[in-house]
């Protein structure tokens, strides 16, 4: 589980274009669930989603990380839990690595190298057998049906393509929790559609998902077990949940 207790996050802190994008938020995030958070533009959701995947630090409160099985927990014994806020920024990084896998809005995949070695990407920093991790790239490539694709150049691929390899980059380390920030706002209703198929997959194997969405095919998706509605960088409903 993923809790945040009394969350703040303020830009430009003390100059007059101060502002708080994330106000007071204490949310728990349920594993194994797909939590969507709803909201206006600019209510906080893509800076809220950086702060649990542990890409900015908040300005105060804290973020707790229960019972997430990551090599970060077994390198440390901390039974997987732990209290992610304070941790220096060597951990935050491994932990970012080991237990997230993120897929951004623009997909920022990148350009002039290949399919492959753009899935491969993330795990780099790892340090893991090169061998071994081509051929966790290419059956992540094969399950998405983009095997044929993993010596072409990422500005070859149609959007529902892209998509699928944003989703296998995300993939690549095996995280437990896969954070997505508007992942369909460049798609059409049929690849919207697509992706929702291969996110419920993804749930049924045990993965935790967290999707910022204005788009109804997402929120209004009966997989979705909680949404959670934001405005002015607050929590203003939850929904769904039984
Ligand atoms: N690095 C930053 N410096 C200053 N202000 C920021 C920064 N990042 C975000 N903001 C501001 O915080 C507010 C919330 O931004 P955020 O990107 O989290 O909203 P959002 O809900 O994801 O919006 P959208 O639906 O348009 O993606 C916005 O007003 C934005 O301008
Ligand atoms: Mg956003």
């Amino acid at each position: 589980m993923i809790r945040l207790a009394n969350v703040v996050k303020t830009f430009n802190s003390g100059k007059p274009n101060q502002f708080t994008a994330v106000d007071d938020v204490s949310i728990e995030i349920r594993p194994l669930n797909l939590t969507v958070l709803k909201g206006p533009s600019g209510s906080g959701k893509t800076t809220l989603l950086s702060l649990i995947g542990c890409m900015v630090r908040p300005s105060s409160g804290r973020i707790f990380l229960h019972g997430i099985e990551t090599r970060f927990a077994r390198h440390n014994e901390s039974a997987g839990s732990f209290e992610i806020t304070s941790l220096p920024e060597r951990f935050l990084n491994e932990i970012r690595r080991s237990t997230f896998g993120f897929i951004f809005q623009q997909f920022n995949l990148i350009k002039g190298i290949s399919v492959l070695e753009n899935i491969m990407l993330p795990a780099y920093p790892t340090g893991e057998n090169h061998t071994a991790l081509h051929q966790r790239g290419m059956g992540l490539l094969e399950r998405f049906d983009i095997k044929r694709h993993a010596p072409s150049k990422v500005e070859w691929l149609s959007g529902g393509e892209l998509q699928r390899v944003a989703i296998a980059r995300a993939l690549i380390n095996n995280p437990s929790i896969l954070v997505a920030d508007e992942p369909t706002a460049h798609l059409d209703s049929r690849l919207s559609h697509e992706f929702m198929k291969i996110v419920s997959e993804l749930k049924s194997k045990g993965k935790t998902i967290l999707i910022a969405s204005h788009d109804p095919i997402v929120y209004d998706s009966e997989i979705a077990d909680t949404v959670v509605e934001m405005r002015d960088g607050r929590i203003t409903g939850r929904g769904h949940e039984e």
